[in-house]
């Protein structure tokens, strides 16, 4: 009898482990999606059937709509249970999130992964000093596991976007360390289970490949990144903790060579580091090739870390007729996207943003996935065919 209980309760915990690094997105919350979003379709379909019945044709319309669209997204989970693709993600804001419902959209029927673009950042989550904020980071994470997608918390530690009481030079240097661990700790444990990645450290390293000479770093020198990584361990020992940078995805530059010694040296020291994040914000003139982005990944892999794509966005700066520039975006893209696959400790593929219309480099800039309509651009096709995705209609 006790004996069939360890043995279910064995069998119990391998269901919920989490899913290995590089897998879809894990089957357990994900596997009733379909399902459930055909039976929301097949409700409204009757509903409309019967409003139309009873002459009130725009209402029937309007449910026929909403009919439409659980329908695409019963599919859109089922195909996507199918490919078992890598992750696709985007950085989306709380505010357009809500304000807009093609965003929305968008995002959930081409995307497995969400990155809070700005509301898990210090200055958001703990304004003053001790008083932490969580309710819009809360309201992302909710909305993520609604619709079973994963989130990547970013950033815990980094030296921009932090509140006023960090940077005003009131607390001394040993305040400032207690004060980022305080911080981490409460975050990761806030999270834990329901954040799977987190970028621990964010853009430590400079293009010269010198430490960054942020608030942390004065105040506690480069030890500080190893006390984030230790601290975020201890409050979820189950999170995937990453480095991220930009600017490294040529496998020779001084930054991307200075990231790989200061990862090297984290490993060797036994420090909890598992992946790096590559931010690679990009352009059609300035971009790494298939082969460099390919030496890039394994050049981190082979430290026995994980690479993620963090924040792609590929910036149109050569000329041509637009045409030929979405071309060249595409192309940008799709080098990435193979490299990424390719390496299977490339965990997940993510762009800072889902359309052009909302991205940190403003609207002409035209780097993402979507275009302002929010209509596909080539570069989604091949992103996704890259990493094995559907591309549901
Ligand atoms: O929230 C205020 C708002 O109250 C005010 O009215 C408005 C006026 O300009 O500013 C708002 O804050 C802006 C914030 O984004 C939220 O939209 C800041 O000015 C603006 O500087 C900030 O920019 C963010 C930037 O990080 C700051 O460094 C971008 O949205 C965000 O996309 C960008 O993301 C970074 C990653 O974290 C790290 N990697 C690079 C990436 C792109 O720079």
């Amino acid at each position: 009898m006790r004996m069939g209980w360890v043995i279910a309760t064995v069998i119990a915990a391998c269901l919920i482990a989490p899913a290995p690094s590089g897998a879809a997105p894990p089957p357990g919350p994900c596997a009733g999606q379909s399902a459930k979003h055909g039976r929301a379709a097949a409700n409204l379909e009757r509903r409309a059937r019967i409003l139309k019945a009873r002459g009130r044709p725009t209402a029937a319309r309007a449910l026929r709509r909403r009919a439409r669209w659980e329908a695409r997204l019963a599919r859109y989970y089922e195909e996507q249970a199918r490919a078992r693709g890598l992750p696709r993600g985007a950085a989306v804001t709380l505010s357009t999130l809500l304000r807009s419902q093609v965003l929305r959209r968008s995002f959930l029927t081409g995307f497995e992964q969400l990155t809070p673009e700005n509301e898990m950042k210090m200055e958001r989550l703990q304004p003053a000093r001790g008083v932490f904020r969580f309710a819009e980071a809360d309201r992302m994470v909710r909305f993520a596991r609604r619709y079973c997608k994963r989130v990547r918390g970013h950033a815990l530690v980094y030296g921009r976007q932090l509140p006023h009481w960090a940077t005003d030079g009131s607390l001394t240097a040993g305040q400032l360390g207690f004060e980022m661990e305080w911080h981490v700790q409460r975050v990761v444990e806030r999270y834990a289970g329901r954040v799977a990645d987190w970028d621990v450290v964010n853009e430590a390293i400079d293009a010269d490949g010198d430490y960054t000479q942020n608030v942390w770093y004065l105040a506690l020198g480069k030890a500080y990144i190893e006390r984030a990584f230790r601290t975020a361990h201890d409050a979820d020992p189950t999170a995937r903790l990453y480095y991220n940078d930009s600017g490294i995805e040529l496998p020779d530059h001084p930054h991307t060579l200075a990231v790989r010694k200061m990862v090297a040296d984290l490993r060797r020291r036994g420090v909890p580091i598992e992946g790096v994040g590559i931010q690679n914000h990009v352009s059609t003139s300035h971009h790494a090739s298939e082969a460099q982005m390919a030496r890039t990944i394994r050049g981190f892999t082979d430290l026995g870390v994980k690479v993620a794509i963090t924040e792609m966005d590929v910036r149109l700066d050569t000329p041509g007729t637009p045409a030929r520039k979405l071309d060249s975006q595409r192309l940008v893209y799709r080098s990435a996207a193979r490299a990424c696959r390719k390496n299977p400790s490339c965990t997940s593929f993510s762009t800072w943003g889902v359309g052009d219309g909302v991205s940190w480099l403003g609207p002409a800039a035209a780097g993402l996935l979507f275009d302002r309509g929010y209509r596909r651009k080539p570069a989604y096709r091949a992103v996704s065919r890259s990493l094995g995705s559907p591309e549901t209609p």
